[in-house]
């Protein structure tokens, strides 16, 4: 089997071909990577392995490709995701270039893998904030309804890509509008005419999709924060009628994928970072209302809200259909 890396260089894909290395694919199948231009020629290794980039180009896809993890940007995803479709080749993308296309599954694969059909040949990966709160919003609705959620995010500055991570550490503006060096900054994507910015836009639109048929609404914040890599976020969760907070504490640290320490450690970026689980604490009961607790959550974005799940979606399209 072929299976390609479409902005292998990046944070996501380099991640990408860590995790494909670590789950053994590399052992027997031929990855291929791609990037832009300037990345032509540049050589990635993984522990057994080294590769050479190649530049986008028509003449450099191949033909044969069982599955293409693009992770380039939305541009280079409307750009090139159709020229590796009609070649028989399963896009896996991780832009937003096609997450509101109602022919287009948004998977988190705990969730809603039984959405991935073939006909399109085209699986979205939902936003990195949205994956991780995904699940244990899922685990918990599963036994008590919710009616609203409230969430605050914390955003690291490698959910802004490579460019992110430089701007924290050198002190410069070429990726956020402002210095994120002792800063806070408070819009993550464009402001929309109804106030929110499109990363809180997103937040909302995508959960509905994932956790199909729900009927809670969700208002967010997203706040970038300076922090190289793992998504904190603060979450307030009412629900239609009386919880047992033990309860819910319990169905989220029996969850795959959640680790649910209560009082014991707290989820926080330093111990999440490359770790594959998301971590959720200080689940509490909120006593300004009725029906209503309070939790914090932190994961990878590079890992769990990114590499990890676009391969946790190839996974399953191996396991159920070849
Ligand atoms: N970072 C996150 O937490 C996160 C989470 C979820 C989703 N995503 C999404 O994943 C994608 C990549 O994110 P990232 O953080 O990895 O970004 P990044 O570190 O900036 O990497 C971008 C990648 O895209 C490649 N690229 C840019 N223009 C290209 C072109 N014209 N043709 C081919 N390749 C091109 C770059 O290649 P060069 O090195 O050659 O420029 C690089 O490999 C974005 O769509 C992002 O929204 C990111």
């Amino acid at each position: 089997m072929k299976i390609a890396i479409i902005g292998a260089t990046g944070l996501v894909g380099q991640t990408m071909l860590k995790i494909l290395d670590e789950h053994g694919f590399t052992k027997n199948n031929e990855i291929i990577l791609y990037a832009s231009e300037k990345s032509s020629g540049t050589i990635l290794s993984t522990e057994t392995k080294s590769y050479i980039v190649r530049k986008l180009a028509h003449d450099t896809i191949e033909k044969d490709l069982t599955f293409a993890l693009f992770s380039a940007g939305s541009s280079v995803s409307q750009l090139w995701a159709k020229e590796f479709i009609k070649n028989g080749t399963i896009v896996i993308d991780n832009s937003n270039a096609f997450r509101r296309n109602k022919n287009v599954p948004l998977v988190v694969p705990e969730i809603n893998a039984n959405e991935i059909n073939l006909k399109t040949k085209l699986i979205s990966n939902p936003n990195c904030s949205t994956i991780l709160l995904s699940l244990p919003i899922h685990t918990i609705n599963k036994v008590y309804k919710i009616k609203r959620i409230i969430v605050s995010t914390y955003q690291a500055t490698s959910g802004a890509g490579k460019r992110g991570i430089d701007d924290l550490i050198n002190n410069t503006t070429n990726k956020f509008p402002y210095k994120i060096q002792n800063n806070l900054i408070p819009e993550i994507g464009t402001t929309l005419s109804n106030g929110y910015t499109l990363e809180e836009d997103k937040l909302s639109y995508e959960i509905k999709k994932i956790i199909n048929k729900s009927s809670f609404t969700l208002s967010a914040t997203a706040v970038r924060v300076p922090i190289k890599n793992c998504h904190s976020e603060s979450v307030n969760i009412e629900f239609y009628s009386p919880i047992n907070i033990n309860n819910i504490i319990k169905i989220l640290s029996s969850t795959k994928g959640i680790s649910c320490s209560n009082n014991i450690s707290l989820p926080m970026p330093l111990l999440s970072d490359g770790k594959d689980e998301i971590f959720v604490g200080r689940v509490r009961k909120d006593y300004s209302t009725k029906n209503a607790i309070n939790l914090f959550l932190c994961g990878d974005n590079i890992r769990k809200g990114a590499a990890l799940n676009a391969i946790e979606i190839m996974e399953y399209i191996l396991k159920t259909y070849y």
